[in-house]
């Protein structure tokens, strides 16, 4: 969506993820969607680094409203869990200096079933607008297939007629592609800043590998919709919660920035453990992910068992010198670190240049021509993640 916004991927937090539809604050005070929670995570965002490592939305997902529209038809949210409304938890947010996101949904009710914006787009559109919204989050549960594509197209134009600058997240592939339609990727581009296009992620290595290979399987039909402006979300970042390792973390961390996904964090930023809040503050690899070109990187090829992918990068100050992001994400469970070699040819980087090979998790730097091998050890289901820059560029 040609808007101004997202020229590169979204950075942020949203609570579905870790917390879900928790909304019982008897029970669980600290963990229940409410506006504590997302004022405490504003902080968080705002005093441990991470706004200013570029991760400036905090988004609300689903079970944020009252059952029920207000008198005039228009979405509140729950009173006993956002007292102070939604108004004021925006301005809160914004006081952080952070920008502030919220869900609805365009069928007829949100998956966690409270009301939806199916007959109210134009109303919700203006809500979120006063309210202060930045990002929309906008779902699509209880809608017929056939109707999201313009539905979504629709809730587009009311967004852009309130004037104030809302980035777009659709949600229509990851209903069509799992029951075999094939969206329109030219209207999604058109349409929406970005767009989750497969199932949602939950806490296991295993979910992250299989969204990985359906983004490698379908990224002959798919990757080249994503760039400045428009890009495919493969959900969430799961890191610093109960599924992943610290190697599978990083793999993820990696992975992500290869495919220029939206770096959209769900943890609770209270007690994550420091190296994970290192994982996600990496600034090398958040270079990766928000470089200026923002192409999608691909899977080019897989050798036992370790899948070899890459990105074209443009990293500022680097003169404008095509490098390489590569990722070696190892599907391997033998329990040491598997060696692996391989040349810049082999990896389709042709160009007559010598790189300089960098590790960006363990520091170390080599010089390379193409035909040269490159070793990298990579270890069970973890990833090596190298910068192939031209020596030229560096002088
Ligand atoms: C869907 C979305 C999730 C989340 C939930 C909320 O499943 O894909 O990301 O927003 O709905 O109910």
């Amino acid at each position: 969506l040609d808007n101004g916004l997202a020229r590169t991927p979204p950075m942020g937090w949203m609570h579905w993820q870790r917390f879900r539809c928790l909304v019982d604050c008897d029970a669980y005070p600290d963990e229940c969607i409410s506006e504590k929670l997302f004022k405490t995570m504003a902080d968080k965002m705002a005093s441990e680094g991470y706004l200013a490592a570029g991760y400036e939305y905090l988004i609300i997902d689903d079970c944020w409203m009252a059952k029920n529209r207000d008198a005039q038809g228009r979405l509140q949210p729950n009173a006993t869990r956002f007292p102070s409304g939604i108004k004021a938890l925006s301005d809160y947010v914004h006081s952080k200096g952070l920008k502030f996101g919220i869900y609805s949904d365009y069928g007829t009710k949100t998956c966690a079933g409270y009301p939806g914006s199916h007959g109210h787009l134009e109303t919700d559109a203006q809500t979120f607008a006063e309210w202060g919204v930045d990002y929309l989050k906008l779902d699509g549960c209880y809608a017929d297939l056939d109707d999201l594509e313009p539905g979504y197209i629709q809730m587009g134009k009311f967004l852009n007629q309130t004037g104030r600058p809302i980035v777009y997240s659709c949600s229509w592939p990851a209903y069509q592609e799992p029951k075999g339609v094939k969206p329109n990727y030219t209207a999604l581009r058109e349409t929406c800043n970005l767009w989750r296009n497969w199932d949602d992620i939950d806490d296991t290595w295993s979910n992250v590998t299989s969204i990985l290979k359906w983004f490698s399987t379908n990224q002959d039909r798919i990757a080249e919709f994503s760039g400045p402006g428009h890009w495919n979300d493969p959900d969430m970042l799961i890191i610093g919660n109960f599924g992943l390792s610290y190697e599978q973390s990083k793999a993820q961390m990696a992975l992500w920035a290869i495919l220029a996904a939206p770096l959209i964090m769900s943890v609770d930023l209270r007690t994550i453990e420091p190296k994970f809040r290192d994982v996600l503050l990496h600034q090398e690899v958040i270079k990766i992910n928000q470089d200026a070109l923002g192409i999608q990187g691909r899977l080019i090829t897989t050798i036992n068992k370790i899948d070899i992918w890459t990105k074209p990068i443009l990293p500022k100050g680097d003169k404008g010198a095509l490098s390489y992001a590569i990722g070696f994400l190892s599907n391997r469970v033998d329990g040491y670190p598997y060696r692996l070699n391989v040349t810049l040819a082999q990896l389709g980087i042709n160009q007559s240049e010598n790189y300089k090979i960098q590790d960006v998790f363990d520091p170390m730097s080599v010089e390379v021509t193409q035909s040269e091998k490159i070793f990298v050890r990579v270890k069970p289901t973890g990833v090596v993640l190298l910068t192939a820059t031209p020596i030229s560029a560096k002088q």
